[in-house]
């Protein structure tokens, strides 16, 4: 019996490339699915042909037990999608937005009314409540809108890069309404760029690149296949990288991923504590002070970058460019800067 999302051998092509090259998925009725993948490797294809807004050239896929692309309606009528179908009206304000959603899903009044007061809580925009939400900053209307997308709980929802330019605390409510959706039996594909946030969030992980799933599996399972331990070092001077860089390759077993911002140098190896001691002894000889280093589990992110060879990189637009080429040292630079005020 297949899942409350199931797809089998989707492909879509878009002029000469290939954004779905045979996906299959199948995500239990009740769990979290996180599609992982760098930028361009199809995610937001495969979650729009999963939700009736793109035609794959073939496949099959059914949705909340209704085949997707025999009854298109019947599936929209069963599925929520974050930032597509909550259209957010600019001339009323936050808190009659939801209502309204809720009233379109036939909620009775009393219960949208408080729905839409919890929401504007956790989302922290009780203050600008009562404000028409095109005075809304661009911060304020993306947490108006996965609201609206979570003021009625669908069988099977998606959620495409729900959190990226979320802050902190904006992100931890919507975990929070997430985790008590799926907790109520809701069924969620999640695409995320912030590999602890799938960590987090989602029982099973698929990660695609180039349209293709390249491997699948819970968390832990994905980090126990990744494998070995991770030597991490932060050097104390940014001129010492280079070099710090040099001596861990020599140790390792892998490439050295380096994050210029934080001075901080990560590389798998073999060996446990012996081999984190010679580590040590050959930056000293070296002449490289060390401001801390240790020996890691592989996190998400190790296991991201040994399956697609680069780290997960936020994907702004949600869009449908392919990523450039970016440095890795930038990455968790920009993410900061792309918090929400
Ligand atoms: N409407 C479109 N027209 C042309 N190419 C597209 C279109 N949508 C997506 N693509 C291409 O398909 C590939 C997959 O894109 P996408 O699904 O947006 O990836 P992701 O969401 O994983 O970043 C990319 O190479 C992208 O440029
Ligand atoms: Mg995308």
């Amino acid at each position: 019996m297949p899942g409350a999302i199931y797809a089998e051998g989707l492909v879509k092509t878009f002029g000469d490339v290939k954004a779905l090259d045979g996906v299959d998925l199948d995500v239990p009725e009740g769990t979290v699915l996180g599609l992982l993948g760098p930028n361009g490797a199809g995610k937001t294809t495969a979650v729009r042909c999963l939700t009736t807004l793109l035609t794959p050239d073939s496949g099959r896929a059914v949705v909340a037990g209704i085949d997707v692309l025999k009854h298109p309606n019947e599936v929209r009528r069963s599925i929520g999608l974050s930032g597509q179908f909550a259209a957010v009206d600019e001339y009323l304000t936050g808190r009659e937005n939801l209502q309204m959603v809720g009233q379109l899903y036939q909620m009775p009044t009393k219960q949208a009314k408080a729905r839409a007061g919890e929401l504007l809580e956790r989302f922290n925009l009780s203050d600008a409540a009562d404000r028409p939400s095109k005075t809304y900053s661009g911060g304020m209307r993306r947490r108006l809108d996965l609201a609206a997308a979570l003021v009625v709980s669908p069988p099977v929802m998606f959620m495409d890069e729900p959190t990226t330019g979320l802050d902190p605390r904006n992100r931890q409510a919507l975990w929070e309404v997430i985790q008590e959706l799926v907790a109520g039996g809701t069924t969620l594909l999640l695409t995320t760029q912030y590999l602890e946030e799938a960590d987090h969030l989602a029982h099973d992980i698929c990660v695609i690149d180039h349209g293709r799933v390249i491997a699948r599996g819970t968390a832990d399972q994905l980090k126990a296949q990744t494998g070995g331990e991770r030597v991490e070092v932060v050097v104390h001077e940014r001129d010492h990288i280079a070099v710090a860089s040099d001596v861990l390759t020599g140790f390792g077993k892998g490439e050295t991923t380096v994050d210029q911002h934080t001075r901080k140098l990560t590389v798998p190896v073999t060996g446990g504590a012996k081999l984190l001691a010679e580590v040590i002894r050959e930056l000293d000889a070296r002449g490289i002070e060390i401001d801390d280093i240790g020996l890691r589990r592989p996190t998400l992110d190790d296991v991201f970058i040994s399956l697609t060879g680069h780290i997960a990189e936020v994907d702004e637009g949600n869009g449908t460019d392919t990523a450039p080429e970016k440095s890795r040292a930038g990455a968790k630079d920009k993410r900061k800067k792309e918090a929400d005020q």
